[in-house]
């Protein structure tokens, strides 16, 4: 019996040290010390012994018992270590590598000068308005007094869906929209931002640009509240410095009609080719409410006047910033854009 116990041991230990898993591990020990194991089959089989033999024998078979179970504890640990020591090695977690900053983006510089822009009119008393970049011909020109063949159609040819869906050439036709929903409350005063579309393209015209509209109608309103609004809207904008024309014009929604020019900051005024050679950059269009749009949109040009403007986003960015083509905005050259 003591050399049945002595085999038992002698074999267990050495399965024991050779194992490389714990899953064997564990397996060895059921085999061994498990309710139907091997070594607990021998002393359940004690009873048939003979008396004096019982004791050496329960002892002996008690010691190999303790021996193996503090041989698979140690072999256990060893194997956890080493097992946990691959998983680390293999997910090669460098704890001592430098972290990785997360970079922080910017707004785009065209809506940073457009939101400065609302900023300052919005302080001056304004509100914000909305229209649609789809716009229908009615209100793109026909509301705004550009009739059918109206040569000043040309100036703002556009991408037309149908005969009279386009891609609104201008933010004015917000004046229109604006106007018929508020009627007769006065006063209105609004300023309307968006996307706007022509056939251009060039270093100082874009396809798809971006316009502020400006619309102030109530009692007695006159050229020379437009004058002090915009001058007092550019004097936030560019400091008091600024130097500024305002230049008679032409559009059929309004009369008199201005535009206002600033002087370049690309030459300093001395000509070159962002200012076509004459120092000077249009930056609006502007002037008082024709009557006959204060009448297609409900007010009585009798009773009351206005003033509207429409100021290019990207022309105020390029002098707000020295930038020399306004190309440059759209071609998402993060160099460019970090720049802001
Ligand atoms: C108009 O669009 C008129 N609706 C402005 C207006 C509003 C007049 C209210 C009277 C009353 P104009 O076509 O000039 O006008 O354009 C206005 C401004 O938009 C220009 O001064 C210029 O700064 C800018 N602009 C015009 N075309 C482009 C373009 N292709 N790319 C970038 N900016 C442009
Ligand atoms: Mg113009």
């Amino acid at each position: 019996m003591l050399e049945v116990i002595a085999k038992i041991r002698e074999e267990a230990l050495a399965r024991v040290a050779a194992a490389t898993s714990s899953e064997e591990l564990e397996a060895l020990r059921v085999l061994y010390l498990g309710k139907k194991g091997e070594l607990t089959r021998v002393l359940r089989g004690m009873g048939k012994l003979p008396p004096e033999e019982r004791p050496r024998v329960g002892q002996m078979a008690n010691k190999v018992r303790e021996e193996l179970e503090g041989a698979l504890k140690e072999h256990r640990e060893n194997l956890s270590r080493r097992e946990q020591a691959e998983r680390l090695r293999a997910e090669a977690l460098d704890v001592t590598l430098p972290g990785r900053p997360v970079t922080r983006g910017n707004r785009h510089p065209l809506y940073q000068v457009l939101n400065e822009i609302k900023a300052v009119f919005i302080g001056l008393g304004f509100d914000v308005a909305e229209g649609p970049e789809v716009e229908s011909d009615y209100y793109n020109f026909e509301a705004l007094n550009l009739l059918k063949e109206h040569p000043a159609r040309d100036m703002q040819d556009s991408f037309y869906l149908t005969e009279d869906v386009l891609l609104r050439t201008h933010t004015s036709p917000v004046q229109v929209r604006v106007m018929e929903a508020r009627r007769p409350r006065l006063p209105i005063r609004i300023v309307a931002p968006g996307k706007v579309y022509r056939r251009d393209d060039d270093a100082t015209h874009s396809p798809m640009f971006h316009q502020v509209e400006g619309l102030l109608v109530d009692r007695r309103v006159t050229f020379g509240d437009l004058k002090g609004t915009l001058m007092a809207f550019l004097k936030q904008m560019f400091g008091d410095q600024v130097q500024v024309r305002f230049r008679p014009s032409y559009f059929p929604f309004t009369e008199p009609s201005a535009e206002v020019d600033m002087s370049c900051v690309m030459c300093g005024g001395n000509g070159c080719r962002v200012c076509s050679h004459t120092g000077w950059l249009e930056i609006l269009g502007c002037g008082m409410v024709h009557p006959k749009v204060l009448s297609m949109s409900g007010y009585d040009p009798e009773e009351v006047s206005g003033f509207a403007f429409g100021l290019g986003v990207e022309r105020v960015a390029m002098l707000k910033y020295g930038i020399d083509d306004l190309r440059l905005f759209y071609e998402n050259d993060l160099r460019f854009l970090r720049q802001f």
